[in-house]
């Protein structure tokens, strides 16, 4: 096939899921994005139109028709980490707004990305709602959690559940899951030798604790809020939007000079972004380790964007 497929990306926070599928040789023709900061951090990366309004209030005739629609919709909703409501939780009802794109642009392909406990959620209920939604539209569905450290090689433990839909059965039967990757990455590879004052901690009422409980050098900690947890698969832990504030999930690593978090250049390399990726100094870092947070692992989405390639290619 020599056209490129085209994609329109809803839920779209910073775009990893748009830059995953760019970088596969698609098309991305238009993204639907509400919240402001992560519009910036968006508009300063990515050429195409960015919708920047609540998805609810975009209606499908301001779009252009597109061969794929994306989406990591809010997850807060069905993570072990959120208060688990599901499809009661408006944030989870944002779920049905896809739904009324597929009805109206009718894409070829649905890809949606979402939290590995999204499958478990309400005794599988969730899943099912999601799946008999997708499936009585006509879309042929395939699905797996991948991690990040496995399929991406990129050394963070993250595992994100794939769901993909085709309307054409042949498509769909030609669709595999790309492969696992070798995991070659270090965390050093990633981390810088020194970064600015601010991110040290030795000015922290922690410092004391931090020092005698951070011993190793290879690893990356987890601030949980009282306490420190070393992660000992050598792989950076789930890099969560709420790192950034309140002192929960704050990834801290001993560089060589001392304790300190990663900056949010350095999450966005944990995502698998390109240092030419632009974080913008006009944005607080509370914004950006959100940001990059709730983002996905870019080679991961390439990956699986390639594969869906293949099943188009004759
Ligand atoms: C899990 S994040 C997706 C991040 C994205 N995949 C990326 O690579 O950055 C979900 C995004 O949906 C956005 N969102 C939530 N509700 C929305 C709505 N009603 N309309 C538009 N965007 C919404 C949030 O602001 C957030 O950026």
């Amino acid at each position: 096939m020599t056209t490129k497929l085209s994609v329109g990306g809803l839920f779209a926070g910073i775009g990893g899921i748009e830059l995953g599928f760019k970088k596969a040789g698609f098309d991305i023709s238009w993204a639907n994005e509400v919240d402001k900061n992560a519009s910036i951090t968006y508009r300063i990366n990515h050429k195409h139109k960015l919708f920047e309004k609540d998805l609810r209030e975009l209606q499908t005739k301001e779009v252009e028709k597109v061969d794929i629609i994306t989406g990591g919709f809010p997850c807060q909703a069905f993570s072990v980490a959120g208060n688990r409501k599901g499809f009661e939780d408006k944030r989870g009802n944002v779920f049905f707004e896809i739904l009324r794109f597929l009805d109206d642009i009718k894409p070829k392909v649905i890809f949606l990305e979402n939290v590995k406990n999204l499958k478990n959620h309400d005794h599988g209920k969730t899943f099912e709602v999601i799946s008999d939604e997708l499936t009585n539209r006509g879309y042929h569905i395939k699905y797996k959690v991948l991690n990040s450290a496995e399929y991406a090689n990129v050394p963070q433990n993250r595992e994100r559940i794939y769901i993909i839909g085709f309307k054409d059965k042949k498509i769909y039967e030609k669709f595999d899951f790309p492969k696992p990757k070798k995991l070659t990455k270090t965390i050093k590879d990633l981390i810088d030798n020194t970064a600015d004052e601010k991110f040290y901690y030795n000015k922290s009422k922690y410092y004391e604790k931090l020092k005698n409980e951070m011993i190793n050098k290879d690893t990356i900690y987890q601030w949980r809020r009282v306490y420190v947890r070393e992660n000992k698969s050598k792989l950076c832990p789930t890099l969560t939007a709420n790192m950034g504030t309140g002192g929960h999930n704050v990834p801290l690593i001993i560089d060589s000079k001392d304790i300190r978090k990663l900056t949010p250049r350095e999450c966005a390399r944990f995502q698998g972004y390109d240092d030419n990726f632009i974080l913008s100094e006009q944005l607080a870092n509370s914004a950006l380790y959100k940001q990059i947070g709730n983002s996905v692992t870019v080679p991961v989405i390439q990956a699986i964007a390639k594969q869906i390639k293949k099943a188009f290619d004759v």
